[in-house]
């Protein structure tokens, strides 16, 4: 029998979700056989498997039967008050979430109506993307520049623009802490001036922050919610100072917006992944991972300094990149007129994976642009993929 026309069932939204570049480039290729500067991908070097198992097999002793029954929806007590602490907020401010990504999600799901105005930077995180077009947000994008009133005046700009088009702007989503994908990170007066811009103008700020504790040099800026937690709502994340595979993130706001994420996450999940929480809380108050992180920041500063040493030796002429202070990713800017997602294919076909920066930028400029990732391959892939890519880019250059 034929299939039925499926077509016609589908809602309007499904037209507007996008697929991930960077997912299929995953589905071509199996990452261990090339030389993968493409993923965000955490080393599994860095996933404590003795001290996991130990803390699983506790949780099973401590809890029981309990860690494997339906939850609260906020999230487990003891993982939520625990993030309470190391956040130095109170837990009525913390809802638990199955990973950053259902943050943003959930975030713009109860914010944004069809063609409300989501701001963000240009280029900006492409899951964010992909979640705020299933949302019919209208994304509009600001390019960072490195002078404050210059950078404050193309908001300013940005903003009158949506203002005489009669929209509303909903909120700001910025990653001002190692930003995916461009390793770069707001200093403190930029912070400051994007949240009084969002006092002036009446909207949100949405704070994505899931590399904030992987610093490799300088020193921490405050966090955009600790400069007003009633109008910033801030995302932490599991992900990288843990395990991506647990699904763990969080969401700090006024209690009033939690309360509305609360209803919301009830049709999404029921309740965030429970043995994982209890997992997560006890790997947390047992000071394992305070532990692990040092260790796992040790390793990507390596790997950083590494990739930073050979994009100088061997990059050709041209070629210019960011210095991240921390994070997984840096963001390379090749001559006016390269096209890196012509190039991408010769360079799969090679065996050098990267991705191209034009897919995170919302008005889709970027194309002489890539993101390079450090944190998932050996030092020793890492130098013969720079070496590999280089030789590729001064063929084409
Ligand atoms: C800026 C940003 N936000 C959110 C996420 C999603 O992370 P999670 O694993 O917590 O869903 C990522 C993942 O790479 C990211 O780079």
């Amino acid at each position: 029998m034929a299939n039925p026309d499926y077509a016609p069932m589908f809602s309007k939204d499904v037209g507007n979700f996008f697929r991930s570049p960077v997912r299929e480039i995953f589905k071509k290729v199996d990452l261990n056989a090339i030389y993968s500067f493409a993923g965000g991908y955490p080393s599994a070097e860095t996933f404590p498997l003795e001290d996991i198992r130990q803390c699983m097999s506790l949780v099973i002793d401590k809890w029981g039967g309990q860690a494997f029954q339906y939850g609260a929806t906020q999230g487990v007590t003891v993982l939520r008050e625990a993030v309470a602490r190391r956040c130095g907020v109170t837990p009525d401010r913390v809802q638990i979430t199955s990973s950053s990504q259902q943050g943003i999600d959930v975030c713009t799901r109860v914010l944004v109506d069809p063609g409300d105005v989501v701001l963000t930077s240009n280029p900006s995180y492409l899951g964010a993307l992909q979640s705020f077009c299933s949302y019919r947000a209208d994304i509009r994008g600001v390019a960072h520049v490195a002078d404050l009133q210059a950078y404050r005046q193309a908001f300013e700009t940005a903003i009158d623009k949506v203002v005489s088009e009669g929209k509303k702007i909903k909120f700001l989503y910025m990653i001002p802490d190692f930003q995916n994908p461009s390793g770069e990170t707001l200093g403190l007066a930029e912070r400051m001036m994007l949240v009084e811009l969002a006092r002036k103008h009446g909207f949100l700020i949405v704070e994505d922050s899931p590399y904030r504790e992987l610093r490799y040099e300088g020193e921490p800026v405050a966090s955009m919610y600790s400069l007003d937690p009633e109008r910033v709502i801030h995302l932490g994340s599991f992900s990288k100072i843990f395990a991506p595979g647990f699904r763990l993130g969080w969401i700090l706001a006024n209690p009033e917006i939690l309360d509305k994420i609360y209803v919301c996450k009830q049709s999404l999940d029921l309740c965030p992944p429970v043995f994982d929480q209890y997992v997560a809380a006890e790997f947390l108050d047992s000071g394992k991972l305070d532990k692990n992180l040092a260790k796992t920041i040790a390793l990507y500063k390596s790997k950083r300094d590494l990739l930073l040493s050979l994009l100088e030796k061997y990059m050709p002429q041209g070629i210019s990149w960011t210095h991240p202070e921390g994070g997984l990713f840096l963001f390379l800017t090749m001559p006016e007129g390269f096209d890196s997602v012509k190039f991408y294919d010769k360079a799969l076909s090679a065996g050098v994976a990267y991705v191209a920066g034009s897919f995170f930028h919302p008005d889709g400029s970027g194309l002489n642009t890539m993101r390079m990732n450090f944190s998932f391959m050996s030092p020793e892939k890492i130098t013969a993929g720079v070496k590999l890519l280089a030789e590729l880019l001064r063929s084409e250059l």
